[in-house]
C-alpha cells in the first residue's frame, strides 16, 4: 500500500515536470532562435547541461525529460550489458550528452564496438567531439537498419535512452519495429523509463523481460528493464 502510494507520487511528479516543460515552451517561445544562442554549433567545451537544456527547449517530446541521466543510472545500465564478443556490436539509441556512452566504455565495451545514435545534430556533434574513436551516427532511430548499413547484422545489444513515453504512438511503434528487425534471436534491449510501474505496451510479444533494476537516486527515479528477443531465427 505504502509502496503503491510512493509510486503514484513519483509518477505524478514525473508527469508534472513534463507538463511544466510543455507549458513553458508554449508560453515563452524564443522568437530570436534562428540566429541566436540556441543555434550556435556546440563544441567539446560547451557544458553538457547547456546542450541538454537547449535541446529541451527545441524539442521537449524528443528529450522526454528535463535532466540527463545520473551516473548511477548510467552505470547500472552498463552493468546489465554482457561483454560483446569480437564480432558483435552494441548500439545506443538516444545517446544525448553521452553519460550512458561513457559508462559503457568504463564497463569495458571498446569504442569500435559501440555505436551511439542521436537525432539531434548538435548533440551528435558534441558526442563525436568527446568520443573521437567512436562512429557516432546523427539520425533517427526510426531508420535504424538503414543507418547501420552492413553493421546491422552484427548487433547483439541495444541500449536505449529513447523517451518512449513522450514519443508519438506511430513513431514509437516504428522504432520498435526497427529494433526488432535489427536484434537477432536472443538479442537484448536495455531500456530505462520513468514510468515505475507500467508495462511497455509497444513491445512485440516475443520480447520477454529478463531483468529489472530501480534507480531511486536518479531524478526522476527510473526503472531499467532488460528484454530478450525470443523470435525464431529465419534459418530455423
Ligand atoms: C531522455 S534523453 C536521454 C539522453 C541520455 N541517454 C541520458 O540518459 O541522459 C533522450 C535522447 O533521445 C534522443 N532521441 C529522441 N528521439 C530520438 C530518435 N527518434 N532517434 C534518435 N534519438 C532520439 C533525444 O535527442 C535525447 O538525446
Amino acid at each position: 500500500m505504502i509502496q503503491r502510494n510512493i509510486l503514484k507520487a513519483k509518477t505524478f511528479i514525473n508527469e508534472s515536470v513534463d507538463r511544466v516543460l510543455e507549458v513553458s515552451r508554449e508560453r515563452f517561445p524564443f522568437k530570436w532562435e534562428p540566429n541566436g544562442l540556441l543555434n550556435r554549433q556546440p563544441n567539446s567545451s560547451s557544458p553538457a547541461w547547456w546542450l541538454f537544456a537547449r535541446e529541451i527547449w527545441r524539442n521537449p517530446r524528443a528529450m522526454g525529460t528535463a535532466f540527463p541521466s545520473s551516473p548511477q543510472l548510467a552505470q547500472t545500465m552498463a552493468k546489465l550489458i554482457p561483454q560483446p564478443d569480437k564480432q558483435t556490436l552494441v548500439v545506443e539509441l538516444g545517446a544525448g550528452t553521452g553519460i550512458v556512452t561513457a559508462a559503457l566504455l568504463q564497463r569495458g565495451i571498446i569504442a569500435e564496438r559501440l555505436i551511439p545514435i542521436e537525432q539531434s545534430a548538435g548533440l551528435a556533434h558534441y558526442l563525436q567531439q568527446n568520443f573521437p574513436h567512436m562512429r557516432v551516427i546523427n539520425g533517427d532511430a526510426l531508420h535504424l537498419s538503414e543507418l547501420l548499413g552492413h553493421d546491422c547484422q552484427r548487433v547483439s545489444t541495444i541500449v536505449s535512452g529513447l523517451p518512449f513515453r513522450s514519443l508519438p504512438r506511430s513513431l514509437k511503434h516504428g522504432i520498435m519495429a526497427q529494433i526488432d528487425k535489427v536484434l537477432p534471436p536472443n538479442g537484448l534491449l536495455i531500456q530505462f523509463t520513468y514510468d515505475l510501474s507500467g508495462r511497455l505496451s509497444y513491445l512485440p510479444d516475443h520480447f520477454k523481460r529478463v531483468a529489472t533494476r530501480f534507480v531511486w537516486s536518479n531524478f526522476p527515479p527510473a526503472r531499467i528493464d532488460v528484454f530478450q528477443s525470443f523470435k525464431v531465427s529465419k534459418s530455423g
